[in-house]
């Protein structure tokens, strides 16, 4: 198989957010923070709460989205695939869950999750393509979903103005039609705990930035020079949004232009495995015409892990 190019379609994407917005002001009563530090650092102004929802829930209520968006025919789906690290349950997966909540039990389904934190979605973007290129599969849902906020120490202000929840789902099937794609990831295991989560997040920030720094910038060059593609002929990056800083160091690096890069981190936060298919459907949604674009995802997190793809649509 030709590793750049590859047989998936992009047939539907939706997201879905909690209605709760916690805002830097809000933050501001309730640790020693401010509206201009946090988004002097980070570029993030609000970030939605889920309340009373779970993880499934909010996977669920993204793939409704991207099914009604194209009148899909749920029956089709033969593969669902979960990136999270905030599942509802340590078992079942939450996969199994969005099964029965879009009343597929009684089908044949693969399902199951994907633990890679915010490279999360690349990772099951990576593994779903490669289980539609073998044929096994015509149609996958795959999702990206978190409830960070169960898992947010808000009396600690190093990591509670970071974290959002939400969540994004996009629908694949394979075709006849043979499509530029790319998928790669990546992992270097860390002992050292600089990014961990047991009942709340802990994170070394600086280190987890230089590594950050790092990971997204390598991850495009590699999309661009196994794809053999120019800066000019990418028409959209969507970036893990963890950070605008790191960000703007990227595009200075890699010579693009900002608003080649899709941003929302100033609405959503981090939202971890969700944050890049939140921001890939709201660029579809938003753009006039994304027929044959050329898109690169890339997402790095704890682990640590990274990843990037490009996309034809
Ligand atoms: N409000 C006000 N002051 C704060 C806050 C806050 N919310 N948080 C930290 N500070 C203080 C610190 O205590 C420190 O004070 P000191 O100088 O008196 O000790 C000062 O601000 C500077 O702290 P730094 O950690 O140096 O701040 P920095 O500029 O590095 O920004 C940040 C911190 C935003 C966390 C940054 O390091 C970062 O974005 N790191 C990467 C995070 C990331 O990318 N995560 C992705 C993976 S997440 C996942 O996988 C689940």
């Amino acid at each position: 198989m030709n590793k750049t190019k590859n047989n998936i379609n992009v047939v539907a994407t939706g997201h879905y957010v909690p209605d709760q917005i916690l805002s830097n002001s809000d933050l501001e009563k309730i640790v020693d923070t401010s509206d201009e530090w946090i988004f002097s650092r980070t570029g993030i102004k609000n970030r939605r709460i889920a309340k009373g929802e779970t993880t499934s829930d909010l996977a669920t209520k993204a793939a409704k989205n991207a099914i009604e968006s194209v009148n899909y025919n749920m029956e089709k789906i033969e593969l669902i695939i979960v990136a999270t690290f905030t599942a509802d349950f340590l078992s079942p997966a939450v996969a199994n869950l969005v099964q029965a909540k879009l009343g597929l039990n009684h089908k044949e389904i693969a399902c199951f999750d994907i633990n890679a934190a915010c490279a999360g979605f690349i990772y099951a973007l990576n593994v779903a393509s490669q289980m539609l290129n073998s044929g096994a599969y015509k149609s996958a849902l795959v999702i990206g979903a978190e409830v960070i906020s169960k898992v947010v120490d808000f009396t600690n202000r190093d990591t509670c103005v970071l974290f959002g929840d939400g969540a994004g789902a996009i629908i694949l099937e394979n075709t006849e039609k043979t499509k530029p794609a790319y998928f790669f990831t990546s992992s270097k295991g860390d002992l050292d705990k600089i990014i961990y989560v047991d009942s709340n997040i802990h994170m070394d920030g600086q280190r987890v930035y230089q590594f950050a720094t790092r990971a997204i910038e390598s991850s495009i060059a590699k999309v661009l020079t196994e794809c053999g593609l120019e800066n000019h002929e990418i028409s959209k990056i969507i970036p893990h949004q963890a950070n605008l800083r790191i960000i703007q160091n990227a595009a200075k690096n890699l010579h693009f232009s900002m608003d080649k890069f899709f941003l929302n981190i100033d609405q959503y936060g981090n939202t971890s495995a969700a944050s890049i298919i939140i921001a890939l459907d709201e660029y579809r949604k938003s753009a006039l015409t994304v027929e044959d674009q050329h898109i690169i995802l890339v997402g790095f997190g704890a682990g640590f892990t990274w990843g990037s793809a490009l996309l034809t649509l």
